[in-house]
């Protein structure tokens, strides 16, 4: 028996329930993506094409997700999965490592994370904290040069599709929190939620490019609106 009216639930985040901790988003006004080029820093050919300047660019990102903590958004997320008596699946879009630092244990980074990383050669993701260069030796293969961010580029597959695509097709309520919509297949989960027969509701700043598939949406600050509808939903809303 649940506290909830619903029993499986999945939420989806994206960069905007990390904004308030400090960390940019890409498509808003002064976002990453504003700064620096997709082409340049992720995707496989850029990493191919300038090594050292791919990992420079995550070298920044993995010192910036270090200094930062959690918000009440977070907390709200791992109160949820705490305090709810049916499942709760985290899935983020996120490669930083505030959902963990905040308590949510069930938690899929379909985009990998920064605190890892890959290697091209036999494919082993490992806890790395320092900064990355191209001599760096895999510890597993000894391969040498193929150590990358444990991050997945544009045009490659996320992590653990299968457990997702599970997850969305028995869900009876699907959260999106902070995501813009652009990028698939994340953008089209509602549409797999709405599938099976979820009720689907958007936390975001603002309107997402999927706002016209959800059943509810409730635009504000992440810090705010999320804490907001996590009481209500575990006092039976
Ligand atoms: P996509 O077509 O889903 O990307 C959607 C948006 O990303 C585009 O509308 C555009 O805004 C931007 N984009 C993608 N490629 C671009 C490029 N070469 N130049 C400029 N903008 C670009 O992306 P995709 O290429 O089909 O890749 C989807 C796959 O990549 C998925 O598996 C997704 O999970 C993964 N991905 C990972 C990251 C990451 O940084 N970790 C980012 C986006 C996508
Ligand atoms: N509270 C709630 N929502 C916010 C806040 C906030 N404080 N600040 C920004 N947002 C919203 C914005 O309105 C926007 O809709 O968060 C969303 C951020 O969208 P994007 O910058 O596109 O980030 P995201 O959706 O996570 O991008 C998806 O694209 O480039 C890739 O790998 C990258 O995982 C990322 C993917």
């Amino acid at each position: 028996m649940t506290n909830l009216p619903y029993e499986r639930i999945v939420v989806l985040t994206g960069a905007g329930l990390s904004a308030e901790s400090g960390l940019s988003t890409f498509r808003d006004k002064d976002g990453i993506w504003s700064k620096v080029r997709i082409e340049d820093v992720a995707t496989p050919e850029a990493f191919a094409r300038d090594p050292q300047g791919v990992l420079d660019f995550y070298n920044g990102r993995r010192n910036g997700a270090g200094e930062v903590e959690p918000n009440a958004a977070h907390a709200a997320l791992a109160r949820l999965e705490a305090e709810h008596k049916g499942d709760v699946l985290t899935v983020t879009q996120n490669i930083d490592p505030l959902h963990e630092a905040a308590g949510t244990r069930n938690l899929v980074h379909m985009h990998g994370e920064i605190r890892k990383v890959l290697c091209n050669h036999c494919g082993t993701r490992t806890p790395y904290e320092d900064d990355l260069t191209v001599d760096l030796v895999c510890t597993q293969c000894g391969n040498q040069g193929g150590l990358r961010p444990d991050v997945v580029w544009f045009g490659e597959m996320p992590y653990q599709m299968d457990r997702i695509y599970a997850a969305l097709g028995a869900c009876d309520l699907f959260i999106s929190i902070g995501t813009s919509g652009n990028v698939y297949p994340a953008a089209g989960f509602v549409a797999e939620a709405r599938g099976a027969g979820a009720r689907t509701v958007e936390l975001n700043l603002e309107p997402s490019e999927g706002i016209t598939m959800f059943d509810e949406a409730i635009h504000g600050k992440a810090t705010q609106v999320v804490p907001a509808y996590v009481e209500r939903l575990l006092n039976g809303g």
